[in-house]
């Protein structure tokens, strides 16, 4: 379950971060008077529409609608979801997520992560100690493992005992439940009897990127089935999720330039052995988009390290179509193929470190293969299949959503098919991305200007203007749309003057106004002179306070005529009618 996010330490974030900043890195922006701009990140475009704005912390494109603060913009351009986006912004400013809100947050889990840890300081203890009489230590020298690389992945050594674990750590009956909630012991549904799930195996510890221990990988020694046998999706262990070697990798260097991709546990840490520390592995399982972002936000440049077999040619294949929604001008993604029957353990003993990251350095480019790939089954020699390539690879190139790379790659089709760049793009067409077609309908022009829209849009542009407004009671009589709005809105001001504009929207993310006050804060023609808009929106707010007192007026003129106007009502119709409120 996840928890929500205190507004607080939202408006915290964003109130330390500065968004011109956290898009500068990532799309070099020009100073244009006021603001920053650039060609928009999120459709193709020759000239600059995209605006960033440093005093409200807003960018918007004119072009394709698109608009939000830092946490939008991360969430777009990065691909990660909210909380990752908070997440990486919180932790460039050094803070944490307050735990009750992060993702791992399950009740009780902080018990489940200690139960781990212990876990695994135990099969540490038994690996060193040879209770074994040093099987699983001679396995691990005669795969060629120091004691330092063992050490530096934890790894340890699971007794042959059905019961080693479990009276190790068990020692209550709520600590057994929640041995069994990591699944590090099994019960028995017949007997209810408990036993430990890792039996004689040497234990691979899995760690989540803040390195805790969420699941264990084991695998026999020597010959056996199952060669391995992992922790099964827990609480706080979800299998596709998790990412073998990476907390290690981010240790051993915390300037990482390049991440490999290789299959298995082994690999990883007998690339360790050879001081090739940047290597992890999924789990057993396919690389999926997840996978992927997480690995983007650490480097730029992944290599992904396959079989030379049909399999693992084929493994490679689903991680291009994976990797290509991803991809962008400045990522880079590459492919190593093995040896039929080689795997990066094998290959780095035989041939060495030096020889090894050569073959990382000539691996070959994400578009190289998704070109050869294809070509495979076309003749290039004859213009039917050069049009039936271009079909194919169109469909490929569809998915890129960098516009950039894809004009990049689309001139790289020309070359390999001798059409020129306009030509193909005549002949495969690819239009925006249906996000981008979606915005363009919602960001319609302005509708009609009532009050209440100029209200709230030059509040949203300038929060300032909400020491304007002391009182906000008589909002709740204005029944109209976007009171409410208002009113929450003007309490929020008054609450934490200092917010910016992505501040202050933030508070609806997920909720209907969100795109609507989006919309307004980018409705910079509002605002014509700079000097004139306090007095606009204190106009503004008299026209919506002229409605109230027409509504209450007309109100109390009714109950008048039906004779049932109590003291105070006459008090005030009086008011009304001198004018003196
Ligand atoms: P070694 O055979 O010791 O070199 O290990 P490896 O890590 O190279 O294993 P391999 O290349 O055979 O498999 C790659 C990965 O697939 C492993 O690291 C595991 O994550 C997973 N895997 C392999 N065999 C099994 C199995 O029997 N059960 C499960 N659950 N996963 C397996
Ligand atoms: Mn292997």
């Amino acid at each position: 379950m996840k928890g929500r996010i205190p507004q607080a330490f939202l408006d915290d974030v964003l109130a330390r971060t500065d968004l011109v900043e956290i898009i500068d890195s990532r799309v070099p922006l020009k100073k244009s008077g006021q603001n920053f701009s650039a060609c928009c990140p999120f459709h193709n475009e020759k000239t600059p529409s995209f605006n960033v704005n440093q005093d409200k912390q807003f960018f918007h494109c004119f072009g394709c609608g698109i608009s939000g603060n830092a946490i939008s913009f991360l969430m777009e351009y990065d691909r990660l979801d909210f909380l990752d986006a908070v997440d990486d912004l919180a932790s460039k400013l050094g803070l944490e997520i307050p735990r009750d809100a992060s993702k791992a947050e399950v009740p009780g889990s902080a018990d489940l992560y200690d139960l781990m840890a212990e876990a695994s300081q135990y099969y540490q203890q038994l690996l060193r100690k040879k209770s074994d009489g040093g099987k699983a230590i001679a396995y691990l020298q005669k795969r060629g493992l120091s004691g330092e690389v063992a050490r530096d992945f934890g790894l340890g050594y699971a007794s042959e005992k059905w019961d080693g674990l479990l009276n190790f750590l068990g020692g209550s009956p709520d600590r057994q439940q929640k041995l069994i909630d990591t699944g590090m012991i099994i019960k028995k549904p017949d007997t209810g009897k408990c036993y430990d799930r890792f039996r004689d195996r040497v234990m691979f510890p899995i760690r989540d990127k803040r390195g805790k221990v969420v699941a264990f990988g084991g695998r026999v020694i020597d010959q056996g089935e199952p060669k391995y046998l992992n922790s099964p999706e827990t609480p706080i262990f979800h299998k596709g999720r998790e990412l073998y070697g990476l907390f290690e990798a981010r240790q051993a260097n915390r300037k990482l330039q390049n991440i490999l991709i290789v299959e298995g546990y082994m690999d990883v840490v007998a690339l360790a052995q050879f001081d090739i520390r940047n290597a992890v592995a999924t789990l057993g399982t396919a690389t999926n988009e997840y996978h992927l972002q997480q690995l983007f936000r650490v480097v730029n440049d992944l290599i992904f390290c396959f079989d030379g077999d049909k399999a693992g040619s084929a493994a490679a294949w689903k991680a291009l179509e994976i990797a290509l929604p991803l991809i962008r001008g400045d990522r880079l993604v590459r492919f190593m193929f093995l040896d039929d029957g080689e795997d990066p353990d094998t290959l780095v003993r035989a041939i060495g470190k030096e020889a090894f990251v050569d073959l990382q350095t000539q691996a070959m480019p994400l578009s190289q293969f998704m070109f050869e790939h294809l070509a495979k089954d076309s003749n290039l020699a004859t213009a039917d299949g050069r049009s039936s390539y271009v079909a194919r690879v169109k469909k490929y190139l569809e998915k890129v959503t960098d516009p950039v790379l894809r004009e990049l790659l689309i001139t790289e089709l020309g070359e390999r098919v001798h059409l020129s760049t306009e030509q193909l793009s005549n002949a495969m067409d690819i239009t925006q991305t249906s996000a981008v077609r979606s915005r363009k309908i919602h960001s319609g022009k302005p509708k009609t200007m009532t009050p209440m829209r100029m209200v709230i849009g030059l509040l949203v542009q300038q929060p300032k203007l909400a020491e304007q407004v002391a009182d906000t009671d008589w909002l709740e009589f204005l029944n109209q749309p976007g009171a409410a709005l208002l009113k929450s809105m003007l309490e929020m001001l008054h609450k934490s003057p200092h917010l910016t504009t992505g501040a202050l929207i933030e508070n609806w993310r997920g909720q209907d106004e969100h795109q609507q006050l989006m919309t307004l804060a980018s409705w910079e023609h509002l605002i014509v002179e700079q000097d004139k808009v306090v007095v606009m929106f204190c106009d503004a707010i008299e026209k919506l306070f002229i409605e109230i007192r027409h509504l209450r007026l007309s109100d109390l003129i009714s109950k008048k005529k039906q004779n049932c106007l109590t003291e105070k009502e006459q008090l005030e119709l009086k008011q009304l009618l001198s004018g003196s409120i």
